[in-house]
């Protein structure tokens, strides 16, 4: 690697003794030349138990890869390595907020998951099942995932920060046979009592035959008859489970995700192709080694948490930290404690909690021995090039390069980055550089034509890529009509981007009704629905304003119920009721009392004139913005909301 000074230039571009984008270039050419030839090399990496007929089968918007192919990923996980002298590398550290720690290797992992397969079987849950996990981050819970997907099982986690409503729909969508959960997690100190979520959102799951519970933070819990402890029925399990074969095409989750509808999405994805993407970009962008120890600091509630904790890092033999706590908690210190503890040598986190850590200044991280550290990544929201430039210089000693990661729930894998396992090209702050290999990525405008560089549009990709959600649960209709109507054959993501002169890509927020509050997916509309499931609201409308720590923060416009005067009461009342229905995690930051919302003549609701308003901005600036709204309506929906 080259030394420091050169990684970095103030002009905004890192410089390494290599060509840029020149062996990347090479390597994305052929890709894209020959995708199916390309894919075919990488799936070689995982472990078939019978080899794939077909690359892939494309009947838009349907992607099916590897057809024929039959595998298992909890053997690519697992069984691949307790074969080899990876058995008893560790697989797992696991850190408390108080700084408790737990090590697993990769052989008590297998063994566990082993058993907690035989437990899931012995409840009767089989092939295509399906498993709601709603657990704090402790290392059961990728236990309990990869058993699901080690008896051919389908999991779906719900984030143990969503509170019974959000348990409920997405259990109930499901049509979960099990939950599992545990007595309760901790954060910032508090008591989180996820069993007693669990036993109020039961009566309205009528799927559900057990309930599987762990014991983790040793609060009281009632134990009803459905009820099971997880120890009890670890006790009398067999060791070994035989892993079950599945198609490549087999569902491995559902992870339900906000969009711009009520209810949330559950995307589903596939076996073969979803591991293969998550292999070949965990290679391709933190390039792992066998020294490697690698932190990723997300919540395995969330895709990040699915794809680069569970699935990539244990499918690479890498050991890896998972901790279970806030980055703050109890003091503003604990990523850089952690990687000084355990000597971690890559590190992917939000930009929300660098923004957090930035504002206790350099103080806090130089206290701290950070040189085992060789790459930092940021996923899940823009990072603003100041904050950028903090990471770079503050965390990473201007020696360690940065992966600006853009990808999304759906598209399974990292879509966007620099590929430092390839080459580490030019860096620019803020910028998430360009496709992996064989992403055909592009930025559009309204019609669907590329945009010339330095102009906004929307990214899209023009082919399938292996990662792609297979569809959404149930729903084939939606699966097409949000991703593929937009444009004529091209996914659509829903971000804004631009290509600049040099070709580096550049994401620019969302274009739709989702909000990125602390790098969380929040769709307004689910939690519009929240607020009106209180007695004293009749409507709502959710927007967002910057926020200069979370990214954004929610603002509610809400419409109180003939007889329901608003107070400062209420208002109080309503935080709680949507922090007991959705989590804590939507929480708005204001709420405003309105006798009407404005709304276009077809009945949306104007929420960009709503977020306007929120944000400050004059008037004469927003008439154009809303669809179909006369700018008289405007004018008016403006008057009598200020
Ligand atoms: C946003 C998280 C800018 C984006 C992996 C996307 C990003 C949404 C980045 C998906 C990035 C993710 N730069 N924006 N590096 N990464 N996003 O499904 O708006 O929780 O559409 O997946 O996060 O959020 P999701």
């Amino acid at each position: 690697m080259s030394s420091p000074s050169k990684l970095y230039e103030e002009s905004g571009r890192i410089k390494v003794n290599v060509t840029p984008g020149r062996r990347l270039e090479k390597v994305s050419k052929e890709a894209l030349a020959e995708p199916e030839k390309f894919w075919a090399e990488q799936a070689r990496n995982l472990v078939w138990f019978k080899e794939w007929d077909r690359v892939l089968d494309w009947k838009p918007p349907f992607a099916r890869w590897f057809v024929g192919g039959q595998l298992n990923a909890s053997v690519n996980c697992l069984d691949r390595h307790v074969k080899t002298d990876t058995k008893n590398k560790t697989a797992i550290i696991w850190e408390g907020e108080s700084g408790e720690t737990r090590t697993l290797s990769y052989f008590q992992l297998y063994r566990q998951v082993n058993k907690f397969a035989n437990v899931l079987k012995s409840l009767g849950v089989g092939k295509g099942d399906r498993v709601t996990i709603y657990m704090p981050m402790v290392p059961e819970l990728p236990i309990a995932m990869l058993a699901c997907a080690r008896i051919g099982a389908i999991h779906s986690v719900v984030f143990s920060g969503f509170s019974s409503q959000a348990l409920v729909d997405r259990a109930n969508d499901a049509q979960s046979k099990i939950i599992i959960t545990a007595d309760g997690g901790v954060r910032k100190g508090r008591l989180i009592e996820l069993k007693k979520v669990v036993d109020e959102s039961l009566p309205s799951i009528q799927s559900i035959d057990h309930v599987i519970v762990l014991k983790r933070a040793g609060n009281e819990v009632g134990m009803g008859p459905r009820d099971l402890w997880w120890h009890d029925l670890m006790e009398g399990a067999k060791t070994y489970c035989p892993p079950e074969p599945v198609e490549s095409t087999h569902p491995l989750y559902i992870l339900y995700t906000s969009g711009t509808t009520g209810k949330p999405k559950g995307v589903m994805h596939g076996t073969g192709g979803y591991l293969t993407h998550l292999y070949a970009t965990a290679k391709w962008v933190f390039d792992f080694n066998k020294q490697d120890i690698f932190f990723c600091t997300a919540d395995i509630g969330w895709v990040t948490g699915h794809s680069y904790i569970v699935y990539a890092p244990l499918m690479h033999g890498a050991t890896e930290i998972m901790y279970e706590g806030a980055p703050d908690h109890p003091r503003p210190d604990r990523y850089w404690a952690i990687v000084e503890k355990h000597g971690a040598t890559i590190l992917y986190m939000t930009p929300t909690a660098l923004r957090m850590y930035m504002k206790y200044g350099d103080v806090v991280p130089n206290s701290f021995d950070l040189s085992s550290l060789r790459l930092l990544g940021t996923v899940g929201e823009p990072i603003n090039p100041e904050v950028w430039m903090w990471y770079f210089k503050t965390i990473g000693k201007e020696i360690c390069p940065i992966v600006d990661t853009w990808w999304q729930t759906e598209t399974g894998g990292i879509m966007l980055s620099m590929c430092t396992g390839i080459e580490t090209i030019p860096m620019k702050p803020g910028s998430a550089t360009f496709p992996v290999p064989g992403v055909d990525a592009a930025v559009v405008d309204e019609n669907g034509k590329p945009v010339p560089p330095g102009t906004k549009g929307y990214i899209v990709v023009r082919r399938p890529w292996p990662g792609m959600l297979l569809t959404l649960w149930g729903d084939d209709e939606k699966y097409k009509q949000v991703y593929w109507s937009k444009f004529a054959g091209m996914y659509y993501p829903g971000d804004y981007a631009m290509i600049d002169q040099d070709g580096y890509l550049w994401l620019l927020g969302r274009a739709d009704d989702v909000l990125k509050v602390a790098g969380h997916r929040l769709g307004t509309m689910e939690l519009e629905s929240a607020f009106v499931s209180h007695k004293a609201i009749a409507e709502a409308a959710v927007t967002s304003k910057p926020n200069n720590t979370k990214g954004e923060s929610i603002i509610a416009f809400l419409v109180p119920k003939e007889g329901f005067t608003h107070s400062d009461d209420m208002r109080t009342e309503i935080v709680a009721h949507i922090r007991n229905t959705v989590g804590p995690i939507a929480t708005p930051d204001e709420v405003y009392f309105v006798n009407k919302l404005p709304k276009t003549r077809s009945g949306k609701i104007m929420r960009r004139l709503l977020k306007s308003i929120a944000c400050g901005d004059k008037i004469g600036d927003i008439t154009t913005l809303e669809d179909g709204a006369a700018i008289d309506e405007v004018k008016q929906a403006y008057e009598d909301l200020k």
